[in-house]
């Protein structure tokens, strides 16, 4: 079972193809894009070793030279200095701009190769080969590429669309656990924020998505990937509505960059809290009914992620430090606070110039100092 998702971007639109096995045949989709029988393939050193030959030999097939440029696992390689060292062994490799770029990991292999492409030699082509769930239904799509600086994530970036991604569901079978439901907080985000019947779907199916069934996947994958499609082609540079794709990153990126955007608390996990923490707010705002926060928070555990912040750490947080990040955040204009909040699961909504006050009390309540 397999689905094809369109991205409506005009001259720019591109197709999401999600199933089984769709990895061997990654040589038929990708040939057509080449103008010459080349590819870069930019993958992280672990998936490279798990899933490398066979997308080297499925590209084969289809007469597709492969040269992998392949760069640390993890969030660290998001820096100015490998994007400098891939740029280079691209450069080497003497790519040109009719080849094209293969990304081939979880959202740091996407977010550092699609960056790569979007500055070399002015731009090049590339395709997204999501390894991670997160990857799959979120980072892969949407055409945000960045890296990060000592000053904070994502701070560097252009916007530039892959040509093609394929989300291949068996490469999952690999995956630990834990990014597993760092992916699936990124999935009920999507019923949380604007579908409230898929959210549903999700409460009842959260164990299959979990046990990797192929069939749930296609659908929560699918899902997902649907209503990105259809916000990104509505507001591709995220002047609008794009925003709400952030629901919980606000709440939960300011509890990252608490505990220094390590392996202690995973993005996704972030999230969890985070989106349980914005329909908190909400409720707290008089905004949502406080059974609709009951419910999505319930949701959210079910699938082992974190909702307090007492699951983050028995320590507690400062509210001043977290809302000092929350100004920070890249949704934040003029000094103001910017959340995504919500009037009920499946009806979320960007509320700018939150104030601040009821937004330390609400942090106190949740156990910050
Ligand atoms: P990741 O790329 O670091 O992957 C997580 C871990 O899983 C890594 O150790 C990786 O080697 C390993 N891995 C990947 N695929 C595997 C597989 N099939 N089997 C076994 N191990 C595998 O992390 P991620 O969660 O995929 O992505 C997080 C990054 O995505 C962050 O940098 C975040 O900023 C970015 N992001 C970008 C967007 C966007 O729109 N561009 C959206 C969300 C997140
Ligand atoms: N991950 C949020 C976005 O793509 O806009």
């Amino acid at each position: 079972m397999s689905v094809t998702i369109p991205v409506g971007l005009g001259d720019r639109a591109y197709d999401v193809r999600i199933g089984g096995g769709l990895m061997a045949e990654a040589g038929a989709h990708i040939r057509p894009l080449l103008k010459r029988g080349r590819v870069a393939v930019v993958s992280d050193a672990t998936v490279w070793a798990l899933h490398g030959e066979a997308l080297t030999s499925a590209l084969a097939r289809a007469d597709i030279v492969a040269s992998p440029v392949i760069v640390p696992a993890g969030e660290g390689s998001k820096s100015f200095e490998m994007l400098a060292r891939v740029s280079d062994d691209l450069l080497a490799l003497e790519l040109d701009r009719g080849d094209l770029i293969v990304a081939f990991g979880g959202g740091v292999v996407g977010d550092l190769a699609g960056f790569a492409a979007a500055i070399y030699k002015r731009g090049i082509d590339f395709v997204q080969v999501p390894t991670t769930l997160l990857a799959q239904v979120d980072s892969s799509v949407g055409g945000k590429t960045a890296i990060d600086t000592p000053r904070g994530k994502n701070l560097i970036g252009a916007f530039h669309q892959p040509r093609l991604v394929l989300a291949d569901l068996d490469v999952l079978a690999t995956l630990p656990a834990r990014e597993l439901a760092c992916g699936y907080a990124e999935i009920i985000k999507y019923g949380l924020l604007g579908d409230f019947s898929f959210f549903e779907w999700l409460e009842t199916n959260v164990h299959a998505v979990l046990d990797r069934d192929v069939d749930a996947l296609v659908r929560a994958v699918g899902r997902s990937v649907e209503m990105k499609a259809e916000i990104v082609a509505e507001d591709e540079k995220e002047a609008g509505r794009r925003a709400l794709l952030n629901l919980g990153h606000t709440f939960g990126h300011a509890i990252e960059a608490e505990m220094g955007f390590g392996d202690a608390l995973k993005h996704g996990e972030a999230v969890g809290v985070g989106m349980a923490q914005a329909f908190r707010f909400s409720a707290k705002l008089g905004l949502c009914p406080t059974q609709d926060a009951v419910r999505a928070q319930a949701a959210i555990k079910a699938a082992g992620l974190p909702t307090t912040l007492a699951d983050v750490r028995p320590e507690p947080f400062a509210a001043d430090a977290l809302i000092a990040h929350c100004g920070q955040d890249k949704k934040a204009e003029g000094g103001k606070l910017t959340f995504v909040l919500a009037r009920g699961i499946g009806d979320a909504f960007v509320a700018k110039d939150v104030d601040r006050a009821a937004l330390k009390a609400f942090l106190i309540e949740e156990g910050a100092v």
